[in-house]
């Protein structure tokens, strides 16, 4: 009874919202035939017109389609009076080269097929008067390049693609040929029956090439005439919107007209009422009808493949002794069949056909010898057949993440597809791509990401995913279960957030058993081994008695530490003021081995196929190329067994188990199997810093400035955390480019971690036995007093910063045999006032100068002497943010690259003599310094061929 009522029930609520769901689609058709989406381009969020050229289409604000770029409006003389609305405005995107910035329209059927028309019009809006070119994707596709060479100008181009999924993206490429923009973006659905030549692995899209007697460039044409009064066909005399434009007034032919309807049902792509086939062309003297098209220079394309439609209905009633009959050729060779083609009187037909070759095509409509009247043509599309090559990130993975990145606000360069195409692939995933399929999201790195909320259940379904970091966020909630369930997961960091409640036994099962790596550490609220000893927080009684429990232990082991702490002061005063005191951090998390994986001998060797590749050579040893069972790679440092190496190898491991941070190098586990001791790091595909600078890859793709200057960002960022974030504080104590390691997409983090110090300012253990460091990056205040700070860092930093303007290395060749310190070499050009000879060639002068010339002021100043004029890490994150912005301010044209005059040059103008002691001068001071910096470079990324 109650299971009927509620059937009941169900069944009412399903009628009903079927009723509303049928009297909203019939509203809609009223307005626009469903599925239109047509959006204005810069208008404000929420705003919406009925636009008057097309009876009433409503257009909208593109707000809701991209969270991307900024509104501007055209600027006279472009604002002409009359323009359709949605020219007016424009959204914009400022960037680098190689950002892509994207709309995401949804709601579309998958496999349905769509009309994308996009609009651009210049109109100066940037009062810059100079028009832009730039690249259009759909999907993760090139579909053409926008190259706007006027600004008064409507460049239109459409596409008929067919949706992959039940979203399409349509994405704007800078390529460093100024800042894209758009005005207009619709999406039309067209029936399943038209252009089947669009299929999944196909785009067609609208030939662009332009016609001196057309007005848009587009080719998609109807023949009636004048020109001037019929300039473009539109909805609704086109119930699918397509634009046909007038092929213009031409002195050789003229046009027939009907004034009764012609019959389109035999043209699926067809549907009435189809004025546009009213008026046909012909010529006026002769006997055919001759036009031809080149290459489109837009779409580059060696293998040039069009599909041409020919639309033909005959419109004048013949007398019976007349007969129009012509031959289609195209490049000379006979289309139809040899008795030539008649077109019927009011009823469409369309003939088409694929042409292939990149060079020109002539198409010719020729009256055969029997024929008493010329040919006619009442319209015509030609398209370019578009490949779609690249393949997008499989479905499940692609909403997943798009649901991250809304649920959480990330920002990034997270836009259109994850994966795809490769160059644009989302910062902070790993994708594994194949020929056959779609690309799959194997790992995502969200450490320090600023997530907070719960652990969204989006990421259940990546179900590739092998490895997730999420660590130094704000997660709060219970650990859910579904990660237990994830089929692919063989890593998960959870640790430092505001995570509660019990870990999920089946999670801690899958840890126990070795099938996954599980972080859980610093969560404060967060219970990791059984659920049964998790206190629920709102039991005041058990919090009282744990209060009543708790106090008094920590008083008195408060009272314990103090009197310690009083012993050590006293102890410390008497031992020798440079012995090397310093103290090892007490390790936060639980325990390293819940932490880190551990990895036996064998394990290792087997990884690294028997340590076949070497990529490097770290402080302490040889460093192989592994894969750990998941395929993913990984950097095997391991340690020769020396006392020294065995000292360094504890520094680095136990720093490297306490820090956590996307500029610094993590550490996947480590070896510490009878004499074998290994630290295994996560893979470096970007190699070191110094061989991009000059190594073989520095000529090829050389780094431009913008991409060095993010590359000292994040190493000045891994630094900063290092110095502030770390109680007590750490010295790196090595910093250089070898030691700065970068990703595939250049993301740099500090590496190496076997000199790091810890800095206690209570305990005074900055004086060390023995200054370490390398050559050319030590500093000399400290190798000269032994006083250890984190101002040493920022001394070496200064070196590299150096490093990434000029693509010098510290010891400049002036002549055959004579080198002199970078800083130097920099100091005597800048006296001169001359930045130009100083800055790395490879940039090819794409540079802003006045962001050069900040950094070269912030570089000498971490170099002062003494070192508390050096600024501090933090400081030199706000001067390289700043210089960042003049650098992107540059890049978008906002004001001319002269250098200002009020620049300070008094970082230029100091004493020559306070560096001449880093001279190379002296053979025997090098041999000397040479000693000290005898520990050869880690590299972790690939080694240089
Ligand atoms: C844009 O067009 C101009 C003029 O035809 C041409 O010189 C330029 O190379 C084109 N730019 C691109 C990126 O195609
Ligand atoms: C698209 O290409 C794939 C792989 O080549 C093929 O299996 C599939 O049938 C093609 N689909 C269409 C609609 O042509
Ligand atoms: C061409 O079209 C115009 C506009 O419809 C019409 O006035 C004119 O008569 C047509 N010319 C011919 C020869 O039919
Ligand atoms: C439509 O095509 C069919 C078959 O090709 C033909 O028999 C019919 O006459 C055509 N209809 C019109 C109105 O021309
Ligand atoms: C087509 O034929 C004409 C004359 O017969 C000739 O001038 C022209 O070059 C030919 N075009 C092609 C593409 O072969």
């Amino acid at each position: 009874m109650a299971a009927a009522a509620i059937l009941l029930f169900l069944c009412l609520v399903a009628v009903s919202s079927e009723l509303a769901a049928r009297a909203r689609g019939q509203q809609q058709a009223d307005a626009a035939p469903s599925g239109f989406v047509s959006i204005d381009c810069g208008i404000p969020e929420g705003a919406a017109y009925a636009d008057q050229s097309t009876r009433g289409l409503r257009y909208v604000s593109d707000a809701g389609f991209t969270d991307a770029g900024l509104n501007a409006g055209v600027n006279p003389p472009y604002n002409i009076k009359g323009l359709a609305d949605r020219y007016l405005t424009a959204r914009y995107f400022p960037g680098a080269g190689g950002a892509r910035s994207c709309y995401t329209l949804r709601a579309v059927a998958p496999g349905g097929r769509y009309l994308i028309r996009a609009a651009f019009y210049y109109g100066n809006y940037d009062g810059l008067d100079r028009p832009p070119a730039f690249d259009l994707h759909v999907g993760v596709n090139l579909w053409v390049t926008v190259n706007v060479t006027a600004a008064g100008a409507v460049y239109i181009f459409e596409a008929v693609a067919v949706a992959p999924a039940d979203f399409l993206q349509v994405c704007l490429v800078n390529r460093g040929l100024g800042t894209p923009f758009i005005s207009g973006l619709d999406l039309r659905p067209l029936q399943d029956d038209m252009y089947p030549e669009a299929t999944v692995n196909q785009s067609l899209t609208l030939l662009n090439f332009r016609r001196p007697t057309a007005t848009y460039s587009f080719n998609r044409y109807h023949f009636w005439r004048p020109a001037s009064t019929y300039r473009v066909f539109r909805y609704p005399f086109d119930p699918y919107d397509r634009l046909w434009q007038s092929f213009g007034d031409i002195d050789a032919w003229t046009n027939i007209t009907t004034s009764t309807a012609v019959d389109v049902s035999n043209i699926s792509s067809f549907h009435m009422p189809s004025k546009i086939l009213w008026s046909a062309a012909t010529p006026v003297n002769g006997n055919r009808i001759d036009f031809t098209w080149s290459s489109d220079s837009s779409i580059n394309n060696g293998d040039a493949s069009y599909l041409l439609l020919l639309y033909f209905a005959e419109v004048q009633r013949l007398p019976s002794n007349a007969l129009r009959r012509f031959d289609i050729l195209v490049d000379n060779a006979t289309w139809n069949s040899s008795q030539g083609y008649s077109p019927k009187y009011l009823s469409a037909e369309l003939v088409k056909r694929t042409v292939k070759g990149s060079s020109q095509h002539t198409v010719s409509l020729v009256a055969t010898p029997d024929a008493t009247l010329p040919p006619i043509l009442n319209a015509f599309e030609i398209y370019t057949v578009l490949p779609m090559t690249e393949l997008a990130t499989n479905d499940g993975d692609a909403k997943a993440m798009m649901k991250i990145r809304t649920e959480y606000g990330l920002k990034k360069n997270w836009m259109g597809d994850p994966c795809a195409p490769k160059e644009f692939a989302w910062d902070g995933l790993n994708c594994s791509y194949s020929s056959s399929g779609p690309a799959w999201i194997t790992a995502l790195h969200l450490a320090s990401s600023g997530l907070s909320g719960q652990i969204d259940a989006s990421f259940r379904d990546l179900k590739s995913l092998q490895y997730l970091d999420l660590s130094n966020n704000n997660l709060s909630g219970p650990v859910p279960d579904f990660l237990a369930q994830m089929p692919s997961l063989k890593f998960l960091d959870l640790s430092s957030n505001k995570l509660s409640g019990p870990v999920p036994a089946v999670l801690l099962q899958k840890h126990q058993n070795g099938s996954l790596v599980l972080r859980t550490g610093n969560n404060a609220n967060l219970c990791d081994n059984d659920a049964s000893t998790c206190e629920p927080e709102n039991k005041i009684g058990n919090r009282i008695l744990v209060i009543a429990i708790v106090v008094p232990i920590a008083v008195a082991t408060l009272l314990f530490l103090v009197a310690f702490f009083i012993l050590c002061r006293m102890k410390n005063k008497q031992v020798n003021r440079t012995a090397n005191n310093s103290r090892l951090p007490s390790p936060r998390e639980r325990s390293n081995i819940f932490e880190n994986r551990h990895f036996t001998y064998k394990e290792l060797k087997l990884m690294t196929a028997n340590f076949k590749e070497e990529i490097g050579r770290g402080g302490f040893g040889a460093v192989f190329l592994g894969y750990l069972e998941n395929g993913s790679p990984v950097a095997v440092k391991m340690c020769s067994k020396t006392s020294q190496g065995d000292r360094e190898f504890s520094a680095e491991a136990q720093h490297l188990t306490r820090v956590h941070h996307r500029n610094l190098v993590s550490l996947i586990g480590y070896c510490k199997d009878k004499k074998h001791l290994a630290l295994v790091y996560e893979y470096m595909h970007g190699g070191n810093l110094e061989d991009r600078l000059r190594g073989e890859a520095s000529a090829a793709t050389p780094l431009t400035w913008h991409q060095r200057l993010k590359i000292a960002l994040d190493s000045a960022h891994g630094l900063e955390y290092l110095h502030k974030a770390c109680q007590p504080p750490l010295i790196h104590r090595d910093v250089k480019t070898t030691n700065i390691l970068l990703s595939a997409e250049l993301e740099a983090k500090i590496s190496d971690f076997g000199l790091t110090k810890v800095f206690d300012n209570d305990f005074r253990t900055h004086i060390t036995t023995q200054p370490a460091g390398t050559l050319g990056y030590l500093d000399p205040e400290y190798y000269n007093t032994s006083w250890l700070s984190e101002k040493s860092d920022v001394y070496s930093f200064g070196v590299v910063l150096l490093e990434l303007i000029t693509g010098q290395p510290p010891a400049v060749h002036i002549t055959g045999t004579e080198s002199i310190h970078i800083a130097l070499w920099v100091r005597q050009k800048l006296s001169m006032g001359n930045i130009e000879s100083i800055v790395d060639p490879r940039m090819g002068g794409e540079y802003d100068v006045n962001s050069v010339w900040k950094v070269a002021e912030l570089a000498l100043q971490c170099k002062e002497r003494p070192s508390r004029e050096r600024p501090t890490m933090t400081d030199v994150v706000v001067e390289l943010k700043e210089c960042m912005e003049l650098d992107v301010l540059h890049a978008k044209g906002y004001y001319s690259s002269a250098p200002s005059s009020t620049i300070n040059l008094s970082a230029a103008s100091v004493d020559l003599q306070s560096d001449a002691q880093e001279s190379y001068a002296g053979q025997e001071t090098v041999l000397e310094l040479e000693q000290l910096g005898n520990r050869s470079s880690t590299q972790l990324g690939p080694a240089p061929r």
